[in-house]
């Protein structure tokens, strides 16, 4: 742990950050736990300290609105919501501009990215120093509460952590408000420091309500949270397929798989961190493979093995009707 009045706090922990290690700092919303969004063997071994069981999309925090307007393509809405309240307790997801440099881990394989400007003067320095889009989630570990003191981190993370950037206690209390500018319709996909009626003024428009996962299940079609592969996928295989794709892991050759039309392997040396760092990318191109499906090996059901199989059955899952 270390005083944000340190005068080299920002810079150590810039430093941190920049050679994949796992950072808390303060935000005006809460504290969040801090790791490159372009690392994705630094984002999983922030899900790993997180122990959360599911890869959720992160955001991504930039010291200003010119950063963050180099990462996604910002339509009319998503411009008079970042000019009216960046930096300040607002996340926008906007589809990803074509050169955006964050991992597939940090997005968990979706086209869109979240991306956010906080205004706290400790969150500022340090992203200024670290010079890329750092992935912040709130520093607590999976189920607890968020925390709103240097404290309460050091509290759930008593030893996973590289540093603890101490700010003294938030301002807002609560995570930042959410909204997507993907389609015509800005969305409002989590309220949060933010009022609704804030946003609503600044667009001139009233704002569309979807609730998040775990709040209620998601209007189908409505807006994509998870990724979905075009390919059919096939768990726990034993053999493969004329056709079949194979994503396997620790060298694993099932029967058949001299045959497949393309093989990519997680971690050959069997690291879960290592397979949860490539396991979106391997999928997408697996996908884009052509191949009709993707046979998978048994991943450990350990460690960030959890958070991959839950994300592949998801994916192996029948699909709700397109429109
Ligand atoms: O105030 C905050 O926003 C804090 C501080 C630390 O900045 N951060 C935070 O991050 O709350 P996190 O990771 O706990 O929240 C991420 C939320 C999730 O609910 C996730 O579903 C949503 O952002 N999200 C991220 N990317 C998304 C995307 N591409 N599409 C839809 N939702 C997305
Ligand atoms: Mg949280």
């Amino acid at each position: 742990m270390i005083s944000a009045d340190e005068p080299a706090a920002a810079e150590a922990a810039a430093a941190r950050l920049r050679a994949g290690g796992l950072v808390a700092f303060p935000t005006e919303t809460v504290y969040g736990l801090g790791a490159d969004a372009t690392d994705g063997a630094a984002i999983a071994r922030l899900y790993a300290a997180k122990g959360r069981p599911r890869f959720n999309p992160l955001i991504s925090h930039l010291p200003d609105p010119a950063a963050a307007m180099r990462l996604g393509i910002f339509n009319a809405a998503a411009r008079a919501l970042a000019a009216r309240f960046w930096p300040g307790p607002l996340t926008l997801v906007v589809p990803k501009a074509p050169d955006c440099p964050i991992a597939s881990l940090t997005t968990a394989g979706l086209d869109t990215v979240a991306l956010r400007v906080p205004s706290h003067p400790v969150a500022q320095k340090i992203l200024r120093a670290a010079a890329r889009p750092i992935a912040a989630p709130s520093a607590n570990r999976s189920g607890r509460v968020s925390p709103t003191r240097a404290a309460h981190v050091l509290a759930d993370f008593p030893d996973a952590l590289d540093l603890i950037v101490d700010g003294g206690p938030t301002e807002v209390g609560l995570e930042s408000t959410i909204v997507a500018c993907v389609d015509e319709t800005p969305v409002l996909l989590r309220l949060g420091g933010l009022a609704r009626e804030a946003i609503e003024s600044a667009l001139g428009q009233p704002v569309a309500r979807v609730l998040s996962a775990g709040e209620a299940p998601q209007a189908p079609g409505q807006l994509a949270s998870h990724y979905a592969p075009r390919a059919t996928i096939r768990l726990n295989a034993t053999h493969v397929a004329r056709g079949e794709a194979l994503l396997t892991f620790a060298g694993a050759r099932p029967d058949g798989a001299d045959g497949a039309a393309m093989t990519l392997d997680l971690s050959p040396r069997g690291d879960l961190v290592e397979a949860a760092a490539n396991f979106f990318s391997y999928l997408h191109r697996l996908d884009a493979s052509g191949a009709r499906a993707i046979a998978v090996v048994p991943i450990p059901e350990q460690g960030l093995g959890e958070a991959i199989n839950d994300r592949l059955r998801r994916a192996a899952a029948p699909r709700p009707p397109s429109r």
